[in-house]
């Protein structure tokens, strides 16, 4: 009897509080997981009493489900996918759904909506984020794919999806193929940038204004009251707050040492690949791999030596005020660079991205949620192809209004020898981006000098020239190489 609206395969913990929330907003799942005794215990306790139904097979499965049949898989990513994919197939039908929720990468998911379509099904490569939490009461829901799946969907997708100010579900359609994998991918990026940030402002304020735990808990309290209202700020105040069973605080006796999964990872490998400078976000991922090194540090630490007796004689409320803004303002930046990154991987693959609608998934349910995600969407708005955030008057004059600060926290934190790779680097970058003239200009003479690389004059640019420098060099420029 078919009576299910939705499948879910994979009864892991993301799954069953995914199931469990579509149950709550009255839709009729049916679970099934290849371990089959998982689903039984799944019945018989976390959705005892609910209207979830089970699956001892996927035959079993695809018969229970409503016209066109919408599948979920939320399963490892990788080769159980396409284990997954080449299983239902047969089983299904022209215009049924298979949506894979889980974290793959967006290149296997552009490969997947082309295997679909020639099979007839449709195929919804979905980012899910905002952790088991997430799932069970709103997570942000990123689905792309093709787009004819999307009228079928939207409404369960919607309905269990977080929301944010007068009830705007943070879900919307992201675009074709491996958008929403992508864009899943450049928000676990951005992830790990909002994160170092807040580690070089803790390490600035530790080191610098040799603060107790309680001060930064009370400061990162503060904060979350202004333009930096977040969620990573939010659980930073509760870390520092934090006491373990002696009574002493946690955090100072956690080991220095960053894991990672590989989404900043991936987020840094596109932006080289595209050409786009995501600085912030790359800088973020070396920071870990940076910290990893502990033991080579600690044999390091014991050689070499940093500024000696430098210490802070300035107004330290004044400075932890500079830190704020410089953490606001180089978050503007890393924000700026992600979205280029979206821009340019659009241009690559021809996706129409809707960015308003984007921040709008971003501005609740996941890790990244913040008041700020509200302005970017508000900057969108008003100019839907904005170039660069940077130019939008809004977060031009708060870049502009910081940068005071950010310039008295870089300086000051150098000469005090504190690591500050995202705070200095996205202040590079604001100085790179507003300089009307770099000195690529020398580096494309070099370039033409020893390999003869061509250039182009300003008053003539897209001819490309080559100039006998030395007077022993030939006229013919070089093709055979790149350097
Ligand atoms: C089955 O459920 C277990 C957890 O009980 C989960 O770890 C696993 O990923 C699930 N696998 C599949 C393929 O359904
Ligand atoms: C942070 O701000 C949000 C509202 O914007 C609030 O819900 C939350 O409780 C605040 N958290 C802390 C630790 O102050
Ligand atoms: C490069 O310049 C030198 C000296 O001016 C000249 O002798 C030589 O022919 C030039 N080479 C070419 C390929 O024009
Ligand atoms: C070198 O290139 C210039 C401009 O491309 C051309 O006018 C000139 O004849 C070339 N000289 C030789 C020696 O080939």
């Amino acid at each position: 009897m078919a009576e299910a609206d939705i499948a879910l395969i994979g009864l892991a913990v993301m799954g069953q509080n995914l199931i469990l929330n579509m149950n709550d907003h009255g839709f009729v799942v049916c679970a099934y997981n290849r371990t089959v005794s998982k689903v039984r215990d799944f019945l018989d306790n976390e959705a005892k009493g609910t209207k979830v139904v089970g699956a001892d097979s996927l035959e079993d499965m695809v018969s229970k489900l409503k016209i066109p049949r919408r599948i979920v898989l939320l399963v490892k990513a990788g080769q159980a996918v396409d284990d997954f994919i080449d299983k239902l197939v047969p089983l299904l039908e022209p215009g049924d759904i298979i949506i894979d929720g889980g974290n793959s990468e967006y290149r296997d998911t552009i490969r997947r909506c082309k295997t679909l379509k020639e099979k007839k099904l449709l195929f919804v490569g979905s980012g899910v984020s905002g952790g088991e939490e997430g799932a069970r009461y709103g997570p942000s829901l990123m689905p792309g794919g093709h787009k004819e799946a999307w009228p079928h969907i939207k409404h369960i997708f919607q309905s269990i999806s977080a929301k944010v100010g007068t009830g705007e579900p943070c879900c919307d359609w992201v675009g074709d193929e491996g958008a929403g994998h992508f864009v899943k991918m450049v928000h676990n990026g951005i992830e790990y940038g909002d994160m170092q940030l807040i580690c070089e402002a803790y390490h600035l304020m530790k080191e610098v204004l040799c603060m107790d735990q309680d001060e930064m808990a009370q400061t990162f309290t503060d904060w979350n009251k202004t333009e930096l209202d977040s969620f990573l700020i939010e659980i930073a105040a509760n870390i520092f707050k934090y006491r373990d069973s002696d009574n002493k605080h946690l955090l100072p006796k956690i080991r220095d040492c960053a894991g990672q999964k590989g989404t900043g990872k991936w987020t840094a490998i596109s932006a080289l690949e595209y050409g786009t400078p995501v600085t912030l976000i790359g800088e973020a991922v070396f920071a870990r791999c940076l910290s990893s090194l502990k033991e080579e540090r600690v044999e390091a630490s014991k050689t070499l030596s940093g500024p000696q007796g430098a210490k802070f004689s300035g107004d330290k409320a004044a400075f932890l005020e500079d830190i704020r803004q410089a953490l606001y303002a180089s978050k503007i930046i890393s924000y700026a660079q992600g979205f280029m990154l979206l821009r340019e991987a659009a241009k690559e693959f021809s996706w129409s991205l809707n960015y308003g609608a984007i921040a709008l998934m971003w501005r609740g349910g996941c890790i990244i949620r913040s008041a700020f995600l509200g302005k970017i969407k508000e900057a969108f708005d008003r100019d839907s192809e904005l170039q660069s955030l940077l130019l939008d008057g809004f977060f031009s004059k708060a870049v502009q209004d910081c940068q005071d600060s950010w310039r008295r926290v870089i300086s000051t934190g150098v000469q005090q020898g504190i690591p500050m790779p995202c705070f200095s680097t996205a202040l590079s970058f604001y100085d790179g981006y507003r300089h009307k003239m770099l000195p690529a200009n020398l580096l494309q003479a070099l370039r033409d000098y020893f390999g003869a690389h061509t250039y182009e004059l300003l008053s003539n640019p897209g001819h490309f020239v080559h100039t006998n420098w030395t007077g022993c060099g030939g006229n013919v420029s070089s093709s055979s190489y790149n350097a």
